[in-house]
């Protein structure tokens, strides 16, 4: 057997949900780590860069020579941090370095600067990354000339951390959103689905053979198209289950009245005391069997066509063929009756899809019908148009008033009580037509009398 495939709604909204969100996530997060580096270094470097010019506002030249002179409070703002090393430093114009470290990274490339000129640039610094902010002092107008090259820079310990901070507090909450929005997914599916529940409930606790619909209040939207077909599933089944047990009723009413019959003959027949009445009796009682046979036929006919309808193998046949030879297999009792029987193929294609078992069948209780009801001609034809193949008897009998023509196929519907017939035969015609998708239509025979019978097959 083949495993049901299965899934879980609230697992794959989860799965989609997340398979969304991850990417967004990720991206999210890359964003955050370099907008938030951008701000953090903007902040950094404005700073950076007071500093360089509060340094470059101590320069002073004493005759000619560029110095530079720090009160201890400046000195400290210059070096000091909590976290990261800070750094500066002062070349006059000849290149000595008047205040602070001897060595510095230089500009990006080389470059030199240029007097009035502020450059910030990343560097390496003892093995660490920096941040520099450079400025050109020109000396012009006091008793040296050139530039004074002032300096300051600073390790990046607080700028990454800022910058990681600020990351997280972005990333960390659209997370826990994430997080909160599959719980509500995860709650929501629940909630949603639980009048699901109290439907299964429902439909549990019925009764076996309670087919009334389900109750639609109370049940969401999107169900409502699923219930609606249910219900209409079950209202279906509900009258196939009152027909089948309407039939079954109607069946065992009809054998009743045989046995009872046979009851009475037999006791009838052992309290006579002559041979003759004992004879009588008895006849009675075979006639009684028969028709009870003949019945039970018809059930075990129509029990079989009905289980076909799961096994049915249609195979291309010709249609005129299957009418030709069933005809043929009742050309005896029709001689006995002193009935005409004849087949005629008519013009057209007479191809069909069919089962020449199941067909015979129904042309066979056609035929039976037109012998028992019908009066002393019986035509079978086959033919063909472009709408598809079809099947005529036609017979000179009474004819079927147009009142009945529809009630005849119920089971048990008789015109009338002679003939012995048990009413399934034009039953189980339209129960084989309808395996074939054909159509069943009872009409007056030539000048208004007798029966004809038509079947019409789709085109093969
Ligand atoms: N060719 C016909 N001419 C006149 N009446 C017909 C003809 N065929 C059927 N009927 C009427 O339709 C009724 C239903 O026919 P149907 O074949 O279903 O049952 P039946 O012949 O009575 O019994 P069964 O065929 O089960 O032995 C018949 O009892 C008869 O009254
Ligand atoms: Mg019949």
């Amino acid at each position: 057997m083949r495993a049901v495939r299965q899934f879980s709604l609230r697992r794959q909204l989860i799965v989609r949900m997340l398979s969304i969100m991850m990417p967004l996530f990720v991206l999210l997060w890359v964003v955050a780590h370099f907008s938030s580096q951008y701000f953090i270094n903007a902040a950094f470097d404005r700073s950076l860069v007071r500093r360089t010019y509060a340094l470059a506002d101590q320069v002073q030249v004493l005759q000619g020579k560029v110095q530079v002179n720090l009160p201890k409070a400046a000195r400290e703002l210059l070096v000091f941090d909590q976290e990261d090393l800070l750094f500066h430093r002062v070349v006059d114009p000849a290149g000595q370095v008047v205040e602070g470290e001897r060595r510095m990274p230089s500009l990006p490339g080389g470059r030199p600067i240029k007097p009035g000129q502020l450059a910030l640039y990343d560097g390496i610094k003892e093995g660490e990354p920096v941040r520099v902010a450079a400025f050109g002092l020109s000396l012009a107008g006091t008793s040296a000339s050139g530039m004074v090259l002032v300096q300051v820079g600073e390790t990046l310990s607080r700028r990454t951390a800022l910058a990681q901070r600020a990351t997280l507090a972005i990333v960390i909450p659209m997370f826990l959103m994430a997080l909160a929005a599959a719980a509500a997914i995860a709650y929501g599916v629940g909630r949603g689905l639980a009048p699901v529940g109290r439907l299964r409930d429902r439909l549990s606790a019925r009764k076996d053979f309670d087919l009334s619909p389900v109750p639609l209040e109370g049940t969401p939207t999107e169900l409502r198209p699923f219930l609606d077909e249910i219900n209409s599933l079950l209202q279906r089944l509900a009258g196939a289950v009152e027909a089948q047990s309407r039939f079954v009723a109607d069946a065992a009413h009809q054998l009743r009245t045989p046995i009872a019959g046979i009851r009475a003959q037999a006791e009838a027949a052992l309290s006579v005391g002559d041979a003759d009445s004992a004879r009588h009796a008895l006849s009675h009682i075979a006639h009684a069997a028969q028709s009870m046979g003949d019945l039970v036929q018809k059930l075990l006919v129509l029990a079989r066509v009905d289980a076909a309808e799961n096994t049915l193998h249609l195979v291309r046949l010709d249609a005129a063929d299957v009418a030709r030879d069933g005809s043929r297999e009742w050309a005896l009792r029709a001689l006995d009756e002193r009935v005409e029987i004849g087949f005629e193929q008519e013009a057209g294609e007479a191809g069909l899809m069919g089962d020449a078992q199941l067909l015979k069948e129904m042309l066979g209780n056609l035929i039976d019908n037109a012998l028992r009801y019908g009066g002393t001609r019986i035509a079978v034809a086959a033919g063909g148009t472009d709408r598809g193949t079809y099947w005529r008897v036609t017979d000179n009998g009474p004819g079927i008033p147009e009142t009945q023509r529809d009630a005849v196929f119920a089971p048990f519907h008789r015109l009338s009580d002679g003939g012995g017939g048990a009413g399934l035969g034009l039953t189980i015609v339209q129960r084989i037509a309808q395996l074939h998708g054909a159509t069943v239509d009872l009409s007056d025979g030539p000048h208004g009398r007798g029966l004809v019978v038509t079947i019409r097959f789709p085109p093969a």
